[in-house]
C-alpha cells in the first residue's frame, strides 16, 4: 500500500493506475468506512482512500480539536482491506494560506444540517473538489449515513461538470442499530446505551409510512419517540423528498427520507432512513 503525504506523491501514484475509485474520509476508521472501501473494490481497478480531518468543514465551536485520530490503526485497517494508496496530507499541504476560492451548493448548503452547521457544506464541497482535482478519480464512494452530504456532492458534480461517478453506499450499523460513526467513542456509557433510540425511531417511522400518514404526523411521532429519551437533545427531525430533499406536506406519495440530528452531551449524532408510502 502506497502512503502518500504530498500531492506530488499521490499524483505520481495516480499516473500509474488506469481506473481509480476514491473513498474520502477523515480517519478514525470503523466498519462503516471499510464498507465503502469494499464497495470501491467492487468497481475493479485501484482503490485510493484519503484521510484528512478537514478544518474548513468544522465551525468555530465544533469538535475539530477533539476529533478522534489514530493514524497507525487506520493504516493497518486499510492495508488489511487491500487498499492500493492512501492520501494522508497535513493541513498545510492541502490549504494554501492565501487560498480564496470556495465551492458551495448555494441552496443545499443552507438547509437541514447546513442550517445547524453554517459553512459546513462549503467546507465539504471545497475539500472534495480539491481531492478530486488532486487524485482525479474515475469514481468516488460516499456513505448514505451523511445523506445530505451525498446530495451536495452529486449536485456539485452535476453543476460543475466534474468527470467523476458518485456512488452512494448504505449505512453500516452496530448490532443494536446505532449508525457507526467516529464520534460514537465519545459517548458516555449512559449516552451510548440511549443512542440506539435514533434507529428505533426510524424503524417505527418505516412501519408507519405505508399507512397513509401525513408527513407532519410522521414527524411528530418521530420527535415524540426521541424526546421520550431524556438524554437525547433533539436538534432536528425532517422529512423530505428522498430525491430532491424538498419539503413535503400532506400524505406521503413518493419515497421520503427522515433525517435526524440529535446531541448526547456534546456529541452530535445523525441518522436517516428512506421510507416508502407503499
Ligand atoms: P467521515 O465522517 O470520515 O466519513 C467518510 C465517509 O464514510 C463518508 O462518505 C460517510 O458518509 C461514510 N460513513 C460514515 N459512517 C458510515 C456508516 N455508518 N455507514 C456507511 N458509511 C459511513 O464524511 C466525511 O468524513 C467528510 O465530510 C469528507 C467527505 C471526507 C470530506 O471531508
Amino acid at each position: 500500500m502506497e502512503i502518500c503525504r504530498t500531492k506530488d506523491a499521490i499524483r505520481a501514484w495516480r499516473a500509474t493506475a488506469e481506473h481509480v475509485t476514491l473513498v474520502p474520509t477523515m480517519g478514525f476508521l470503523h466498519a462503516g468506512h471499510l464498507s465503502l472501501v469494499r464497495r470501491a473494490r467492487a468497481e475493479g481497478g485501484k482503490v485510493a482512500v484519503s484521510i484528512f480531518v478537514n478544518p474548513t468543514q468544522f465551525g468555530p465551536t465544533e469538535d475539530l480539536a477533539t476529533y478522534p485520530r489514530d493514524e497507525a490503526r487506520d493504516l493497518d485497517l486499510l492495508r488489511t482491506e487491500g487498499v492500493d494508496a492512501v492520501f494522508i496530507p497535513d493541513v498545510a499541504e492541502v490549504y494554501d494560506p492565501a487560498a480564496q476560492t470556495i465551492v458551495e451548493t448555494t441552496e443545499l448548503a443552507k438547509v437541514l444540517i447546513g442550517k445547524l452547521r453554517p459553512g459546513h457544506f462549503r467546507g465539504v464541497a471545497t475539500v472534495v473538489t480539491k481531492l478530486f482535482n488532486i487524485i482525479r478519480p474515475d469514481a468516488a464512494v460516499f456513505g448514505e449515513k451523511d445523506y445530505q452530504q451525498v446530495a451536495v456532492i452529486r449536485t456539485m458534480v452535476r453543476d460543475l461538470d466534474m468527470d467523476v461517478t458518485i456512488i452512494g453506499a448504505p449505512i453500516e450499523r452496530e448490532a443494536d442499530g446505532l449508525a457507526m460513526s467516529s464520534r460514537n467513542v465519545r459517548l458516555t456509557p449512559e449516552d451510548r446505551a440511549s443512542a440506539p433510540i435514533l434507529a428505533r425511531a426510524l424503524d417505527e417511522a418505516a412501519v408507519m409510512a405505508p399507512t397513509g400518514v401525513t408527513a407532519s404526523r410522521l414527524r411528530s411521532h418521530v420527535r415524540a419517540t426521541l424526546e421520550a429519551e431524556p438524554r437525547a437533545q433533539v436538534q432536528s427531525v425532517d422529512i423530505r423528498d428522498a430525491e430532491t430533499l424538498e419539503t413535503i406536506s400532506g400524505p406521503l406519495t413518493r419515497p421520503a427520507v427522515i433525517l435526524l440530528a440529535v446531541k448526547f452531551g456534546q456529541v452530535f449524532l445523525i441518522d436517516n432512513r428512506v421510507v416508502t408510502p407503499k
